[in-house]
């Protein structure tokens, strides 16, 4: 899907052919002499377009327009739930026309929020998995106009919401492949990919290199399938040498089933989402990709499948990490800790300002926070501040969790320097505290998305959360203490 921005003119809606015209009317509407005006004028004053946030009239042939549809969407102040509201209301009208091309036109200049609303909003609406569907043409809608008052006063934002789409896409992508479609080796090819682009460049390890770098948790989790680990390197390097990297880490499950202390079977498919760490990472080099950013960042993701063999990492055993720490892996099935705590140990050799982690890690995390925000947790104030604020301006939101040391009790143990789990209390929490052990080195935070990365039920789909957040955080504050 391309998207344009253009400055509006009222009367370019009335002679430009597209198949849908899409109007946000302001609250405090003004009407001039031209067409829309009038119609729009008229539509308020009959009440057949209500000035409630997010009311739409649709229209189809309407009279003076080259457009086949032409949708008025009340908007209010304009504020980003009732551009979305707006926008969903407005594609229900029109989807099954399968529009190819649709303008977005804004009366009054958007805010910010407002305009990336629009922009992720009618993504979100068009997006359609097609990958294992033999039926499914896909979306069609594939040019887009943003037309607003004052082009150049809004387009590095439009460029950002832009690339954002494009990254969220990616990861919604990949998290929705089912397990057989979406390997380690799979994963790998993504990053492969990304790598043709300007100013990325990608480093693969297999099995092999793991070994020799001491990743004894990782490996332990990858020894129970056939299907080969990947670990995935990738740099995107926009500023000079000298200058620090922010390191993203991802958590890779391409399955999780548990292991030997294997999940229950309701809803188990659904851990073909436990890549959704990695894919996130994946996007957010997508949009680095398309903005080229003077800043330098590390894409760091640890991919295999959890499941129960005769090889299988058995509850009890110990292995020894590449911090040198030994584990007592308790329960199978908090594999993404294990994964993750050497990949953390190897970001160490970027010395980078920040390390960022996003894992699908805890149910706990689903039971505190819900779909709404993903967990943040970090003892570094200004860092955990600039995810929260990044969370804010994208829309993505997250919110802080505790790190306290009281936590870390439960994951003491006889048998190794530390046990993988802890009892059932706070576990979201207690994931963090076994994660916090292994990132002494730099200013670190863990993003919790097992709530938000993905949506069960009816809509069950993966959400490209949290890539929005990401880039914004990348792109506005990563600089820890720049927080404002
Ligand atoms: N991938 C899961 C976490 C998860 C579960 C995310 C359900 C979303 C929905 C993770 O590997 C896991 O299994 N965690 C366990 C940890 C427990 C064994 C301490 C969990 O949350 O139950
Ligand atoms: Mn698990
Ligand atoms: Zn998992």
């Amino acid at each position: 899907m391309n998207f344009e921005l253009h400055s509006f003119n009222p009367s370019s809606v009335s002679t430009e052919k597209t198949d849908v015209s899409l109007v946000f009317v302001p609250h405090d509407f003004q009407p001039a002499k031209d067409a829309l005006s009038v119609l729009v004028a008229k539509a308020l004053k009959s009440g057949d377009l209500s000035a409630k946030a997010g009311q739409v009239l649709h229209i189809y042939r309407p009279v003076g327009f080259a457009a086949t549809h032409l949708v008025l969407v009340f908007a209010a102040a304009g504020a980003a739930n009732d551009v979305r509201q707006g926008i969903g209301a407005a594609w229900a009208c029109v989807k099954a026309s399968r529009p190819k091309q649709l303008s977005l036109h804004f009366l009054q200049q958007p805010s910010a929020p407002g305009l990336r609303a629009a922009i992720a909003g009618l993504a979100e609406q068009t997006y359609t998995y097609t990958t294992t569907k033999s039926d499914e043409p896909g979306r069609t809608l594939a040019q887009v106009v943003v037309a607003v008052p004052d082009d150049l006063a809004v387009s590095t934002l439009f460029k950002r919401a832009v690339a954002a789409v494009h990254g969220v896409e990616l990861a919604k992508e990949w998290g929705n492949r089912p397990a057989n479609y979406a390997t380690p080796t799979h994963l790998a090819g993504v990053a492969k990919a990304l790598a043709k682009f300007d100013r990325i460049k990608v480093n693969i390890l297999g099995p092999k290199e793991v070994a020799q770098l001491g990743m004894g948790a990782f490996q332990a989790v990858a020894q129970g399938s056939d299907e080969p680990l990947r670990f995935i390197e990738l740099r995107y390097q926009g500023a000079g040498k000298a200058v620090a990297p922010c390191v993203l880490v991802g958590k890779g499950i391409t399955f999780d089933s548990g292991g030997i202390s294997i999940k229950p079977a309701a809803e188990m498919d659904e851990m073909k989402y436990d890549m959704c760490g990695a894919a996130s990472v994946l996007g957010v080099f997508r949009a680095l990709a398309e903005l080229q950013p003077e800043i330098n960042v590390v894409g760091l993701i640890a991919s295999c499948e959890n499941l129960p063999s005769s090889r299988s990492v058995k509850p009890g055993d110990v292995v020894t990490s590449m911090s040198g720490q030994t584990i007592e892996v308790l329960n199978t099935d908090a594999e993404g800790r294990l994964v993750l705590c050497d990949a953390l140990t190897y970001a160490e050799r970027f010395k980078p300002q920040a390390v960022v982690d996003i894992a699908t890690l805890t149910g706990a995390c689903v039971i505190a926070l819900g779909g709404v925000r993903s967990g943040v947790f970090s003892a570094h104030d200004p860092l955990s501040k600039a995810l929260v604020a990044a969370g804010e301006s994208s829309q993505d939101l997250c919110w802080p969790m505790p790190l306290d040391d009281a936590y870390a009790e439960g994951l003491k143990t006889s048998f190794a320097d530390v046990a993988n789990v802890a009892g059932r209390a706070g576990g979201a929490i207690t994931a963090a505290k076994f994660l916090q052990r292994f990132t002494a080195q730099y200013p670190w935070a863990h993003l919790d998305v097992a709530g938000t990365a993905w949506k069960s039920g009816a809509t069950k789909g993966a959400t490209g959360r949290p890539v929005s957040l990401l880039l914004d955080w990348l792109l506005d504050a990563s600089m820890p203490g720049s927080a404002t």
